[in-house]
């Protein structure tokens, strides 16, 4: 079938991408959903950070790739041997599919599932190849979704049926913020009753996180970006403190206020210098965590003292440490009773042709979501 996606042809492009349109919107040939895959049909999409990344290359993959990939949307029709959904049925998208039986999908840790990064790494799905081409050329997947187009084939693992009374713009944060975000903190960390909690970078990986946060009972919950809209965000959703990473002192700033630092921070922007104040403020026998996907270039240095006598722990938080099919019915639950307010992220509606002017707003942080509809 003919599917409209949108499509990125250049890394590196300068910007603003509304002028250099480094991503293009074309009409792609989608083929059938072969063994273990669905077709599905996207309703909703939002933009990540992750998507930006691979557009200014600090996450190089293949080109051409149709990017995006938090998104929700309908079953349309099942592969062979798909036993357990049917057409109709809704269901959120999920950025690493679990083949279920390598070493760390047994272990329980299907974030970590070496077949499923090698496909991510390849822009190929699962189960190998791809689904997505011109006339003359193959087009890469993102993350084994590609879900800024009208339509997806994707590994029947790649997605978690979810309830209907979800919209659609709303299950969708669930595949990628949502899950990175809170399970950074209840999963990762397992922060306790009462913790003291930073999270440096407040987009919807940080806000997710802080609201996991109050969700899990944190007591104090210090927020930290460098614009002052996010700021503002970050206390109407419940942060207790606000600092913002631009002034210099912004370390001795946090320390002061907590007496000492906190016992967990989150890092969640994806940039070294949060990674820095993130170690800063953890207080001694604390924990650091990052989500942030820098340039695999970028090195983080401490102070190699401080680990051993403060007893620190620094831990990194892959799709937040979750298994998606037990975690995105839970997170959902919870949002339903209003105790988990994700829906608060999206900040803006885009069209599918508008997406190069989308990741301009992503990248001066100045949204937390921008939702595509289809
Ligand atoms: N670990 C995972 O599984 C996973 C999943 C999704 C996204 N990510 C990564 O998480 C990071 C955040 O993603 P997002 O979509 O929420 O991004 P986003 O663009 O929505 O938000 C990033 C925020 O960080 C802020 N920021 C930038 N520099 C900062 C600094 N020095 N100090 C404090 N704040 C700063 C920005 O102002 C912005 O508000 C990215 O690196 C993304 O690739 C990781
Ligand atoms: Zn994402
Ligand atoms: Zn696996």
């Amino acid at each position: 079938m003919q599917v409209r996606s949108a499509v990125l042809r250049e890394i590196g492009a300068t910007t603003p991408y509304e002028e250099s349109q480094p991503i293009h919107i074309e009409t792609l040939e989608l083929d059938s959903p072969e063994k273990g895959e669905v077709l599905i049909q996207i309703k909703a999409a939002s933009l990540c950070h992750s998507d930006l990344s691979v557009m200014n290359g600090s996450r190089p993959r293949p080109l051409p790739m149709a990017l995006g990939h938090e998104a929700a949307g309908v079953i349309i029709e099942v592969g062979e041997g798909v036993t357990d959904l049917e057409p109709g049925d809704h269901i959120a998208c999920v950025f690493v599919p679990s083949c279920g039986q390598c070493g760390p999908c047994r272990e329980g840790r299907p974030a970590l599932c070496e077949p499923g990064a090698a496909s991510n790494t390849a822009g190929t799905l699962l189960g190998g190849g791809n689904r997505l081409h011109t006339e003359t050329e193959i087009v890469n997947h993102h993350v084994g979704v590609s879900a800024f187009s009208e339509y997806a084939v994707v590994s029947r693992n790649s997605v978690v049926k979810v309830n209907k009374d979800i919209p659609f713009e709303k299950a969708a944060l669930f595949g990628c913020a949502v899950i990175t975000g809170v399970g950074a903190v209840v999963n990762t960390a397992g922060i306790k009753l009462g913790s003291t909690v930073a999270v440096v970078g407040l987009g919807g990986v940080g806000l997710s996180a802080l609201l996991g946060a109050i969700a899990a009972g944190a007591s104090r919950i210090v927020a930290v970006d460098i614009n002052e809209n996010k700021l503002k965000q970050a206390k109407e959703l419940g942060a207790t403190d606000v600092f913002n990473s631009k002034d210099p002192d912004v370390v001795e700033q946090i320390r002061k206020a907590t007496g000492g630092g906190l016992d967990y921070a989150f890092e969640t922007a994806g940039v070294v210098p949060a990674m820095e104040v993130a170690y800063a403020v953890t207080k001694r026998g604390g924990t650091t965590v990052t989500t942030g996907l820098p340039h695999p270039e970028h090195q983080f240095s401490f102070p190699y003292l401080s680990l051993t006598a403060e007893e620190r722990t620094i831990k990194g938080s892959y799709l937040g440490s979750c298994v998606p099919s037990r975690d995105i019915p839970r997170y959902m639950n919870l949002f339903q009773e209003d105790r988990l307010p994700v829906d608060k992220l999206i900040t803006d509606f885009i069209t599918l042709e508008e997406v190069n002017k989308g990741f301009d707003i992503l990248a001066k942080g100045d949204s937390s979501r921008i939702i595509i509809k289809f």
